[in-house]
């Protein structure tokens, strides 16, 4: 594989499994010094060690600003300022294999998503920004997803709203940042397999393959690939896009 990112590091939060870890892995194939950052810390630990190519782990919630800030220090402290942040750890709760009907849905649960899928996205910006500012580059990716940009029966309002949040906070941060030579972008994928997706019955996840015209789950590869594209100096002209990758599910 060409190392389209020899040189370069890489905060990747949610890391230590799932799409977050395909990501980090395809990041460190590609050449970059990873931190897998994760709550889990045993398993960000085993999902550093199997990716190799010097990378850390950190443990840190990306809700929590204080926990964010201690755990990008730690990072930063060990790897140095890092040249590509990935806003990949998210939430979507379900209740009994189900979305939570908004009309039943705790406020503390809405405040819970907002932290981790939406405000843990500015956290990592504003945590990265500075030193990519002072850098004079910087490539910055979010996950979003196609329920951030159609209806979907299978998610409560609060994962939805966010995901269609993080869509203002890319185009937005995008235009500040672009000037400082900064980009910033978002992927929306459709029905990735991955462990989120089993939180709701096999029959959600095959309705939802019969409505994507390529006629199949996304892997967390594909996503991975999207992102390492969206990272490297091929896409220097690419900024403040969200790009699906989602096999059709979702064309607008
Ligand atoms: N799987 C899909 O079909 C799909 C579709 C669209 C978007 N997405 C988005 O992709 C991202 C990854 O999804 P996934 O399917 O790999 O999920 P997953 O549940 O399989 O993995 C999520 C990872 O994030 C970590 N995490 C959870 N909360 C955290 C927190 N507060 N701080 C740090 N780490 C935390 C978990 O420990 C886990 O390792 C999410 O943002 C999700 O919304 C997924």
């Amino acid at each position: 594989m060409e190392e389209t990112h020899r040189g370069r590091t890489a905060l990747v939060t949610g890391a230590a499994r799932g799409i977050g870890r395909a990501v980090a892995e395809g990041l460190a194939r590609r050449g970059a010094r990873v931190a897998v950052m994760d709550i889990a810390l045993d398993a960000a630990e085993a999902t550093a060690a199997e990716i190799g190519g010097g990378a850390i782990a950190v443990a840190g919630d990306v809700g929590d600003w204080e926990s964010f800030q201690a755990a990008h220090a730690a990072a930063v402290a060990r790897i140095g300022a890092f040249d590509i942040l990935v806003n990949n750890a998210g939430i979507s709760p379900k209740r009994d294999g189900a979305r939570v009907p908004a009309a039943e849905m705790d406020p503390a649960e809405w405040r819970r998503v907002v932290d981790i899928n939406l405000s843990g996205c500015f956290y990592g910006a504003r945590l990265v920004a500075p030193a990519m500012i002072a850098a004079r580059r910087g490539a910055i990716v979010s996950l979003s997803s196609v329920a951030g940009k159609h209806y979907s029966s299978i998610v409560g309002v609060h994962y939805a709203a966010t995901k269609a949040a993080i869509i203002g906070l890319t185009r937005h941060l995008a235009g500040e940042l672009g000037p400082h030579g900064i980009r910033v972008n978002a992927i929306a994928p459709g029905r990735i397999e991955s462990p989120m997706i089993h939180t709701v019955g096999a029959a959600v996840n095959q309705a939802a393959l019969a409505a994507t015209p390529l006629g199949r789950l996304g892997t967390a590869a594909e996503c991975a690939d999207a992102i390492a594209y969206l990272t490297s100096d091929a896409a220097s002209f690419v900024t403040g896009v969200t790009l699906d990758v989602a096999g059709g599910l979702s064309m607008t």
